[in-house]
């Protein structure tokens, strides 16, 4: 099952806002409706937006009525979301392919899908590999996440939670602690669904109990997606990341993010220039359109936030490990091959 995909001419994806209640597919056939679909977080996490960006440039190209009109619609698809870089990165790959017609640009956006299976593959291998070397005492492991980093992040399977499906694979997982992930609450609707669909043990987490649960020994890693990782190694991640960065220093417990390359954005020289999205007060003061705030009742609600790079131990990507706490850096340690080779990004 595909999380996102190009099927009769038009974009298919799994509609997350409905899940675990119902598994239902919504077809998109226009620019506005996938921008709709992004900014309701239908289909959201960083490497399937960039599978979406590169999709809905070819649906541009097919469905609107003149180059002006289709360059008009690339430029707000490109916007619909602004702290993952992947959207953007997507519609850029697909966007250069639009002199040379409909075609090349849809070829292009189908090898950035069937490349992010291979990437997710490679990941998980890597950063399995990683996590077992930095608890060598443990045969099996308990590791601490946020959010959804699982296939529906991105096309069949995930960053950070496929680590976790790789170790569960393996017979290596005592069990996933998943953070709720509040306000739309990602951790508790969707990472909880992916980990019973692949049977792996898993409890689910309080946002606000994580640090302290790393304190009493709970877990022996955490292990985080990305939206966007700076050249200096800071990174944005969903809302929450940082509290149990700090909260896993201050445990000695590893702090690891797994990301694809095109995570990274080494234009972006640190955290403190990421665009952090700044989502509706009524996802603070409602819930699922039940008011939990009096009437009037201001909220802010920050979708993401950066975790300064001091307190990531390791960086995972589908080419390289970046051991930060060694003193390694995205610039000294150069992209390397896959953990099991796929088709290869250009
Ligand atoms: O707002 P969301 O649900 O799109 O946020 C998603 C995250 O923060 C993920 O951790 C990140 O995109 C990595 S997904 C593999």
């Amino acid at each position: 099952m595909r999380t996102i995909d190009w099927i009769n001419g038009g974009i298919e994806l799994i509609d997350q806002t409905l899940l675990p209640g119902r598994l239902e597919i919504a077809r998109i056939e226009t620019v506005d409706a996938l921008i709709g679909a992004i900014r309701r977080l239908a289909v959201r996490g960083a490497p399937a937006l960039g599978v979406a960006g590169a999709l809905g440039v070819a649906l541009a190209a097919s469905s609107e009525p003149g180059p002006a009109e289709r360059d008009a619609a690339v430029a707000r698809l490109r916007a619909a979301r602004p702290t993952a870089v992947n959207l953007a990165w997507g519609v850029d790959q697909a966007a250069a392919c639009l002199p040379g017609g409909f075609p090349g640009v849809l070829a292009r956006a189908l090898e950035i899908r069937d490349d992010d299976v291979a990437a997710c593959v490679s990941m998980g291998v890597y950063g399995a590999a990683l996590l077992t070397e930095l608890a060598p005492a443990r045969d099996r492991l308990a590791v601490m996440t946020v959010c959804n980093t699982g296939g529906l992040a991105a096309v069949e399977r995930g960053t950070a939670l496929g680590v976790i499906q790789t170790l569960h694979e393996r017979g290596a997982l005592a069990e996933a602690l998943a953070m709720e992930t509040r306000p739309l609450l990602q951790g508790a609707r969707l990472t909880a669904w992916e980990l019973a669909r692949m049977g792996a043990p898993y409890r689910l987490v309080a946002d606000s109990a994580g640090p302290f649960l790393l304190a009493r020994g709970h877990a022996d890693a955490v292990v985080i997606g990305a939206d966007r990782i700076a050249a200096d190694g800071d990174t944005a991640n969903k809302i929450g990341s940082y509290a149990l960065a700090l909260g896993a220093r201050r445990a000695g417990v590893p702090f690891v993010v797994v990301a694809p390359e095109t995570t990274i954005d080494m234009s972006t020289p640190t955290g403190a220039a990421i665009a952090i999205e700044d989502r509706p007060a009524g996802e603070i003061t409602e819930i699922r359109g039940v008011r939990l705030a009096p009437d009037g009742a201001a909220a802010l609600n920050p979708a993401f936030d950066v975790t300064p790079h001091d307190l990531i131990t390791a960086i995972v990507t589908d080419r390289r490990v970046i051991r930060l706490d060694r003193g390694e850096t995205l610039a000294t340690v150069s992209p390397g091959s896959r953990a099991v080779e796929g088709s290869g990004l250009r």
